[in-house]
C-alpha cells in the first residue's frame, strides 16, 4: 500500500487520481490546511475506486503510528508541506515545524515500521542562484535563501544523512520547477487560487474577475522580453515522473535526485499571451516593481531524469494552458 501525504493538495491529488487509475492501493493523509475535502469527491468522479482518507497532521506521532499499524505501507509519496515563500519570511518557524519536523516524524515512524521507500517533493528553489543555467542536479544548494527553500534544503540534507547511515533507505528527491496545468478531465487542478500567489493562480484570479489586473513583477530582467523566465511543466508529466521514480527506487538502495521540469523557459508575457489566446479573453496586466528575491531566469537540465527514469515530459505549453482553462471553467464553483 502507498501512503500519500498531502494527497488533497494540488500535486498530491493528481498522484492520487493516477494511482487509482493504475489500481494501486493507497491511503491519503492530509490536515486540509491548504486544501479541502471536496477534492476527494472530485477524485472520486475521475475514478470510481474508493480510497482511505485520514484527516490528520504529520506532526501527530500517535496518529502516524496507528496509520502504519492499520495499513501495510510499503512506499510513501511525501507531498505534505507548506509552500509560500512570503509566508515563510513572516513565520519562519512554521516552516521548520511543519516541513522539517513533520518529515522527521514521518521518517521516524517509517523506520520503526521498516518502511524505507520514499519519494520526496523538493523544489528548484534549493539551487544557489549563481549556478549556470540550465540547473543540474549536482549543482550547489549551500546558500541560505528564505525559510521555505531552507526547509527543503534541510530535509534534503536529513534524507542524505539517514541514507548514509542506514543503507536500507531507498529515496527519490524530486526537484520540481514550475508545475502548472490540470487533470485532463478538468475535475481537479489548483483549487486554492485565493491564497496561492504564483503566476497561474493570479492569472486565473484576473480571468475570473477576482482582481482587476495581474501584476507583472518587473520587465527589466536580462531575459528575452525583460520579464521572468521559468520552466513550466504540466502537472500530469510531473506525476508520471513520480511513478518512474517510484519504480526506479524499488530495487536500488540509496538516495537519488532528479529535476522535474520541461527543460525550457517561457517568460511571464509569453504565458499571459498564451492564456489570453486560449481563454479567449485578454488578461489585463500592469508592470510593477520586481518581487524581492525573484531571479531573472532559470530552467532545468532534465537529461538525468530522462536517462535514468526513462521519462520525458510530453505535454506542451498549449496543453498546460488549455487543461488549466478546462479546469477553471468546469470547477469554477469549487475554487477557494
Ligand atoms: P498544496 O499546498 O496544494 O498541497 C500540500 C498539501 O499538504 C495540502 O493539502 C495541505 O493541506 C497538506 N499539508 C500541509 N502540511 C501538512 C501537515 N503537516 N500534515 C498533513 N498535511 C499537510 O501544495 P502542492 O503544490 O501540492 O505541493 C506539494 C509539495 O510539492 C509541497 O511539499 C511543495 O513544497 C512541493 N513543491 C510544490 C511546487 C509547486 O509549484 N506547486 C513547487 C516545488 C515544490
Ligand atoms: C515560486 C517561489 C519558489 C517556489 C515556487 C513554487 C518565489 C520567489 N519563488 O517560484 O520558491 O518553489 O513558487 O511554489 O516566490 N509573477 C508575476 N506576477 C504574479 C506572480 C508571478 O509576474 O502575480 C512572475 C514571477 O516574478 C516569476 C514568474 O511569474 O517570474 C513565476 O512566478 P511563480 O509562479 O510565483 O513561481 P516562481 O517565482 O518561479
Amino acid at each position: 500500500m502507498i501512503l500519500i501525504t498531502g494527497g488533497c493538495g494540488y500535486v498530491g491529488s493528481h498522484a492520487v487520481a493516477r494511482l487509482l487509475e493504475l489500481n494501486q492501493d493507497i491511503v491519503v493523509l492530509d490536515n486540509l490546511s491548504n486544501s479541502s475535502k471536496s477534492v476527494i469527491k472530485q477524485i472520486n468522479k475521475i475514478s470510481d475506486k474508493k480510497f482511505k482518507f485520514i484527516h490528520g497532521d504529520l506532526n501527530d506521532r500517535t496518529l502516524l503510528i496507528s496509520l502504519f499499524k492499520d495499513n501495510k505501507i510499503d512506499t510513501v509519496l511525501h507531498f505534505a508541506g507548506v509552500k509560500s515563500v512570503s509566508e515563510s519570511i513572516k513565520f519562519p518557524t512554521k516552516y521548520y515545524l511543519n516541513n522539517v519536523a513533520g518529515t522527521i516524524n514521518l521518517l521516524k515512524v517509517m523506520e520503526q515500521n521498516h518502511v524505507f521507500k520514499l519519494i520526496f517533493s523538493s523544489s528548484a528553489t534549493v539551487y544557489d542562484p549563481e549556478n549556470q543555467i540550465p540547473w543540474k542536479e549536482e549543482f550547489s544548494t549551500d546558500k541560505l535563501k528564505h525559510p521555505y527553500a531552507d526547509s527543503k534544503i534541510m530535509i534534503e540534507n536529513i534524507l542524505k544523512s539517514i541514507c548514509n547511515i542506514n543503507k536500507k533507505w531507498k529515496i527519490g528527491m524530486l526537484r520540481y520547477f514550475n508545475p502548472i496545468g490540470a487533470h485532463s478531465s478538468g475535475l481537479i487542478g489548483e483549487f486554492n487560487i485565493n491564497k496561492n500567489t504564483n503566476l497561474m493562480p493570479n492569472i486565473n484570479k484576473t480571468f475570473l474577475g477576482r482582481q482587476n489586473s495581474l501584476y507583472v513583477y518587473g520587465n527589466d530582467f536580462q531575459t528575452k522580453d525583460g520579464t521572468g523566465v521559468r520552466d513550466y511543466i504540466h502537472i500530469e508529466d510531473l506525476i508520471s515522473g513520480h511513478l518512474r521514480a517510484r519504480d526506479f527506487i524499488q530495487n536500488k538502495n540509496g538516495i537519488f535526485i532528479w529535476n522535474l521540469g520541461a527543460g525550457k523557459g517561457y517568460s511571464v508575457l509569453e504565458i499571459i499571451e498564451k492564456c489570453s489566446t486560449i481563454y479567449g479573453k485578454k488578461i489585463n496586466y500592469k508592470i510593477v516593481d520586481r518581487r524581492p528575491g525573484d531571479l531573472g531566469e532559470y530552467w532545468a537540465d532534465i537529461r538525468k531524469s530522462e536517462k535514468e527514469l526513462n521519462w520525458k515530459p510530453k505535454r506542451n505549453l498549449d496543453r498546460m494552458i488549455s487543461d488549466t482553462y478546462k479546469f477553471i471553467i468546469k470547477s469554477k464553483n469549487n475554487l477557494f
